[in-house]
């Protein structure tokens, strides 16, 4: 499964190598997006509009895996954490992992801020200027958006969790082991800009 999906681009294309996936997201566009783009690459994921703070009673003990990725568990707000673990724990198989990948707070806090980022698309423009508070623990983008014109600004907040921080909240969902990988498979350190947390269900 395949949790916070956005637009597909994981999930689709999983599937285009054989995997059977349920991919869910909250946004009614992204998952209307993925579908249309799961037709384009014929293949079959099963796309819900499903919200990841209550996973479904009749997926318990369902899934090899379950993706999170692209910093979607620090959407969470930190109360909603555990209980998010519980419930992936609960809708794994025996032996199934959860995979999440995070920023890592060590290389993130060494860059400047803000940190500005500018994407053009025709005559659209986005800009979104990041900055860390450091009483929340978390990352705030202030994103600015001009389409046809029209000028639109959000603001959006996003938890990094610490290793420790990580450690302790898989142990108490139950998790039997949890490791922290880089994208060269090798044990995570602090000159890795993003790592993977890998944890397994007994
Ligand atoms: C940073 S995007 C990552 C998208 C995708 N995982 C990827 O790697 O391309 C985070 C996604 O999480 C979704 N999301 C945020 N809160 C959610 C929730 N409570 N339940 C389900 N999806 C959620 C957002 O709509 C967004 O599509």
């Amino acid at each position: 499964m395949d949790v916070g999906c956005g637009h597909g681009r994981i999930s689709n294309r999983l599937a285009e190598h054989g995997l059977v996936v349920t991919a869910i997201d909250l946004s009614r566009e992204a998952v209307a997006y993925a579908e249309e783009d799961s037709r384009k690459r014929s293949v079959d994921v099963t796309y819900q509009h499903w919200d990841m703070r209550h996973l479904r009673a009749d997926w318990s003990e369902t899934f090899e895996y379950i993706l999170v990725w692209f910093s979607t568990l620090g959407c969470l707000e930190e109360s909603e954490f555990l209980p998010f673990l519980h419930d992936a724990y609960r809708c794994l198989r025996p032996g199934g992992i959860l995979i999440a990948d995070h920023l890592n707070k060590a290389t993130f806090l060494r860059r400047e801020f803000p940190i500005i980022e500018t994407h053009l698309l025709e005559k659209d423009v986005m800009i979104n200027s990041t900055n860390f508070d450091m009483y929340e623990d978390a990352f705030v983008t202030e994103r600015t958006t001009i389409i046809d014109g029209d000028i639109k600004r959000d603001s959006a907040k996003n938890r990094i969790y610490s290793i420790k921080e990580l450690k302790r909240y898989t142990e108490q969902a139950e998790f039997a082991s949890v490791s922290f990988v880089n994208f060269a498979g090798s044990t995570a350190s602090m000159y890795d800009q993003r790592f993977m947390v890998l944890a397994h269900k007994s």
